[in-house]
């Protein structure tokens, strides 16, 4: 653990991506009862992001309990004439703690910029959401030696002024391990971390010291331990593996002591 770690609780957070009808509850109240149950990795946050459909019910549903419910994304506005799109305040309204901003899919299907995502970001901000702000290279960007400026250069355009430790965290999530089983090396993923982390202090002092970095892109309950062990990594985003109860609780039991 490097000495930024120290003081920084991890966030094991699910993205249930379009994934998800109601009968999908029953996993998230599997996650929820289990990890109510005293001493089940309690020094560790617990999160399940399911499609906009079932942010209410699940707020509803984990109320008083430790499991959170975030939103998948967010519009910049608080409200407005724009068909389809759910707001900040809206997500916060149903339950939510928090939203993912900027996932590589959002960047990739609705070509969202750095400076969309910073904007949706101070629209969780001024919800009262944390706002989860997603970076990552894709294959090429690595192959051509670009990871490290690409997340350098997304982390300050995506990232406002305005964030601090207690409301946002970042996933790094390379685009190339996300749904594909492929995972960075253990160096890599500190290479990356590392470099965030330095960023971050550089530009928000004590708050970037203390703001969670998630790793996420095919974290399974088998490889949960050793990425989580890895300095300046703070928790995981999970796709895949957290729509079934007992591969998320894996991954979140990597925590237990
Ligand atoms: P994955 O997805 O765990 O299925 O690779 C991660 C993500 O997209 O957040």
């Amino acid at each position: 653990m490097s000495e930024f770690d120290k003081e920084v609780r991890p966030l094991v957070a699910g993205n249930w991506k379009m994934f998800g009808l109601k009968a999908a509850l029953e996993q998230a109240l599997q996650v929820r009862d289990t990890v109510s149950a005293e001493g089940f990795s309690a020094n560790t946050d617990v999160m399940i992001c399911p499609p906009a459909t079932l942010v209410m019910v699940l707020g509803e549903l984990s109320g008083g309990s430790r499991l959170l419910v975030g939103g998948q994304d967010c519009h910049a506005a608080a409200s407005g004439a724009h068909t389809g799109d759910v707001s900040a305040e809206m997500l916060k309204d149903a339950g939510a703690a928090a939203v993912i901003v900027g996932h590589s899919e959002r960047r990739a299907d609705h070509g969202e910029l750095d400076r969309d995502v910073q904007t949706k970001a101070v629209a969780a901000h001024r919800a009262g959401l944390t706002a989860i702000i997603c970076i990552g290279e894709t294959a090429g960007q690595r192959a051509a030696d670009l990871t490290l400026e690409v997340v350098r250069r997304q982390l300050e355009g995506s990232v406002p002024d305005g964030a601090t430790a207690a409301n946002t965290i970042i996933a790094y999530e390379p685009v190339w391990a996300i749904g594909t089983g492929l995972t960075p090396t253990p160096d890599d993923v500190e290479a990356v971390h590392g470099a965030i982390r330095v960023a971050l202090v550089q530009r928000f002092g004590e708050d970037g010291a203390g703001m969670r970095i998630l790793y996420g892109g095919s974290v399974k309950p088998g490889n949960a331990h050793e990425l989580m062990s890895i300095a300046n990594v703070n928790g995981a985003l999970v796709g895949g593996a957290s729509l079934k109860a007992d591969d998320f609780l894996g991954i979140i039991g990597a925590y237990s002591s």
